[in-house]
């Protein structure tokens, strides 16, 4: 068993998103283990995104990701960390398979919809950063 962390961004809040998303998880036998609705301040997107540091994209992606709620959540199963990324697809949309998250609902590679931890290194700080009191 693996726990991931999945983001739901302001774009696909926004578009009342939401429950389609997860139904999709739930769908591929994935449980929901914890959730929150909160907006970060640009401050908090930063320290999340601390490892884009310094890359030409970083300024404009913690601006995005405090611009509106976001719906974090824990997310568990077999194989976790890689079944989510199969299921959300490439970060960039015009990459992303059909049938993925991110072919099906993302406008562009800054407002793609989802995020999802990309090891379980990095799942573990991810899970502990939104949820510090999770075991
Ligand atoms: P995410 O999985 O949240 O991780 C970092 C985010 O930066 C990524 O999704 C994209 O939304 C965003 N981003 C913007 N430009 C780039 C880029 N050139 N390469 C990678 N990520 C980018």
């Amino acid at each position: 068993m693996e726990k991931t962390l999945l983001i739901i961004k302001p774009d696909a809040v926004q578009r009342n998103l939401i429950g389609e998303i997860i139904r999709r998880i739930e769908a591929a036998r994935f449980k929901i283990a914890n959730i929150r609705h909160l907006r970060m301040a640009k401050s908090v997107a930063e320290d999340f995104y601390a490892v884009h540091r310094g890359k030409p994209f970083y300024d404009e992606l913690c601006n995005y990701m405090s611009s509106g709620p976001i719906v974090p959540m824990i997310v568990e199963g077999e194989h976790a960390v890689a079944g989510i990324r199969e299921l959300i697809g490439k970060t960039n949309p015009a990459e992303a398979h059909p049938g993925t998250i991110r072919y099906d609902m993302a406008v562009s590679l800054t407002k793609n919809s989802v995020h999802a931890s990309d090891s379980t290194e990095n799942a573990a700080r991810e899970v502990k950063f939104f949820f510090p009191r999770e075991e």
